[in-house]
């Protein structure tokens, strides 16, 4: 199945980003394609410098992480004109009834002093990510699940208006990790925009932040390591320390029957922090080779200008546009 996903540049990517997101973007990556969507991050105010550092910064996690530029197409949305093209194409085919009752679109506005038109636009924009590369599958988490309807209709109404050209995708919504919470606050998704601080571990934390933040994660006033009413906490750091060995959540379970909390919560942190060694090391490795780093994305725009150019011009085509 083909899939695409994206990922916004800004903001420091945390443990619930890998575990509910790029974990499972590399393990289902040949012949798919992700997207660090600089795009998308000026439709609310930014910095320029802040936003640049932070597109090379999280091309590099993202290669370290797993995603392997020869097995997928890894690439910077604005190094492929075609998404901005086919933004304003199927903006003709989007209303403004529709946009105006996206709920991140009211949420965010509802935060900003500026509410800008590129913020409205913005699920038409990843429709036309999504679109433009004939995507089977589009795995997000729930909050994105909107968008991905609003898609699917549409590439319904583009399809049925100028002729079958858009495969319609389904939304894929993950099962393990689907929600990592924040240490602090269990109930609440781990998330360095509503989450709290201490409550997120990064995915480039030194390793004493990362005990730091593990041991202090709250708990409940119980002591057995299981999951159950009230525990949200502790199934919190079961199903991290589950991603982390690899063990299922019974397994994780039966290795600290009638131990306490502060031994799990140590081999917790230990865990986490053998998980991210590897992915902080090859990071470094990258970033310290801004070269390479240029060629990786090079390949990646190439391969994905490959892969939108047909359905763009078949777009123009059938809308009625002359070719040069
Ligand atoms: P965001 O950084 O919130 O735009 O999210 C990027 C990706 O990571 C999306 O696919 C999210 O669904 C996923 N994600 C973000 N936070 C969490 C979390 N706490 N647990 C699991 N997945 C998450
Ligand atoms: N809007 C998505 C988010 O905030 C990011 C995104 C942009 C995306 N284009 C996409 C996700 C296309 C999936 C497919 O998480």
């Amino acid at each position: 199945m083909r899939i695409f996903s994206g990922i916004q540049p800004t903001g420091a990517k945390h443990l619930g980003n890998y575990i509910g997101a790029i974990r499972q973007w590399a393990a289902a990556q040949d012949d798919s394609l992700f997207c660090i969507v600089d795009l998308h991050s000026i439709s609310v105010a930014y910095d320029p410098e802040d936003l640049r550092e932070s597109t090379y910064s999280l091309a590099a996690l993202l290669v370290a992480c797993g995603l392997d530029p020869e097995r997928c197409i890894l690439f910077v949305q604005s190094h492929n004109p075609d998404h901005a093209q086919g933004n304003w194409l199927l903006s003709s085919v989007s209303s403004f009834g529709e946009l105006r009752r996206m709920t991140q679109f009211k949420d965010k506005a509802d935060q900003q002093e500026f509410v800008s038109v590129a913020l409205f636009e913005y699920p038409v924009l990843q429709a036309a990510d999504i679109l433009l590369h004939q995507t089977e599958g589009v795995p997000v988490g729930e909050d994105q699940r909107q968008h991905v309807e609003l898609t699917r209709n549409i590439a319904e109404r583009f399809n049925a208006r100028y002729g079958e050209t858009f495969v319609v995708p389904e939304v894929l919504t993950p099962k393990l990790g689907a929600k990592i919470g924040d240490l602090q606050e269990p109930a609440k998704k781990m998330s360095t925009t509503g989450g709290t601080a201490q409550g997120t571990v990064l995915l480039l934390d030194e390793p004493d932040t990362i005990r730091k933040k593990v041991r202090s994660a709250v708990t409940d006033s119980g002591r057995e390591v299981r999951r159950g009413p009230g525990k949200e906490g502790i199934e919190n750091l079961i199903s991290i320390m589950s991603v982390a060995t690899g063990d299922d959540f019974d397994a994780v379970e039966a290795r600290y029957d009638g131990k306490g909390y502060g031994d799990f919560k140590s081999d917790v942190a230990e865990a986490v922090i053998e998980l991210v060694r590897p992915i902080q090391a090859r990071y470094e490795e990258l970033r310290s080779d801004p070269a390479e780093l240029q060629r990786l994305l090079a390949v990646g725009a190439e391969k994905a200008r490959a892969s939108s150019g047909p359905t763009l011009d078949t777009m123009y085509g059938r809308m009625g546009f002359t070719r040069p």
